[in-house]
């Protein structure tokens, strides 16, 4: 069975120190953790992270080319990235779930943060529940998978 690759976007490196108040105490290792303990049976989390726009491109290329479902958060990518978009709109044409988190709520923070430019190409989008959003996209991952 194909990992299930978690993929996280600029910044992200910082979690646990970076704006706690927004973002919470917890860091990446304590995400990969967390997911590890909920992956479905046969499946293994690959959890990764970057400040690079061109790697989380050729990580989703990798995913196309593995047939692994993904977990991203892209970060401030969200907001302006096409070329990330268009990378994600290859993932989910080929078949596989590409699911949009958000630690946070970008909705309630700046203006530039209300649009995502992911989300018109992305399987499903879950926001605002902290590193439960990471888990209930995991869920929703399983459940499609049947
Ligand atoms: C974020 C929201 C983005 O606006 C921001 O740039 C991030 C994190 C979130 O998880 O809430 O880096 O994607």
């Amino acid at each position: 069975m194909a990992n299930i690759l978690v993929l996280n976007g600029p910044n992200l490196g910082r979690l646990g120190s970076r704006e706690p108040d927004v973002y919470g105490t917890g860091t990446l290792d304590d995400l990969r953790a967390e997911l590890a303990t909920a992956a479905p049976a046969g499946h293994a989390i690959d959890l990764r992270q970057t400040n690079d726009e061109a790697e989380l491109i050729g990580w989703l290329y990798e995913a196309v080319d593995t047939a692994s479902p993904v977990i991203l958060n892209p970060a401030a990518f969200t907001h302006y990235s096409y070329a990330l978009r268009d990378a994600v709109a290859l993932v989910t044409t080929a078949g596989l779930i590409v699911v949009e988190v958000h630690i946070s709520n970008p909705h309630a923070r700046e203006s530039f943060r209300h649009k995502s430019v992911i989300s018109a190409v992305a399987t499903g989008v879950i926001a605002v529940f902290g590193f439960d959003s990471y888990l209930l996209a995991l869920d929703a991952i399983n459940r499609k998978l049947g």
